[in-house]
């Protein structure tokens, strides 16, 4: 008989993956010294609480394999028919917003042009 699945119950109404390696290669990219890295920011701006008590999860990832210079590619779970290209020093305030505005079934996919 085959292992029986546990059910781990979380707070998480979506994911947003962010690229670990584009902010590395950044050495961070955002914030007033362009040191955080985006994922943190995310979670800093949207007042997220750690691991699955979140409502939203922001994890970063390994390489997606869009390698976009001088930006961080991201996909918002919840529309992962766009990816998302976030340039250096990009408006981290507005783009947490308008992941927000997605997460209370707000306006369609977020664009972060
Ligand atoms: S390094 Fe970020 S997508 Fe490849």
């Amino acid at each position: 008989m085959a292992p029986q699945l546990k059910r781990v119950p979380s707070a998480w109404t979506g994911a947003v993956l962010v690229c670990g390696k584009c902010s590395k290669k950044l050495d961070g990219g955002f914030g007033k010294k362009g040191r955080a890295p985006l994922a943190r920011m995310l979670r800093k701006i949207m007042g997220l609480k750690k691991g699955r008590k979140a409502t939203l999860g922001v994890v970063e990832t390994r390489c997606l394999g869009l390698c976009p210079r001088d930006a961080v590619a991201m996909i918002d779970g919840r529309a992962p028919g766009t990816w998302l290209v976030v340039p250096r020093g990009a408006d981290v305030v507005e783009l947490a917003a308008r992941l927000e505005q997605e997460r209370s079934g707000g306006a369609g996919p977020v664009d972060a042009s």
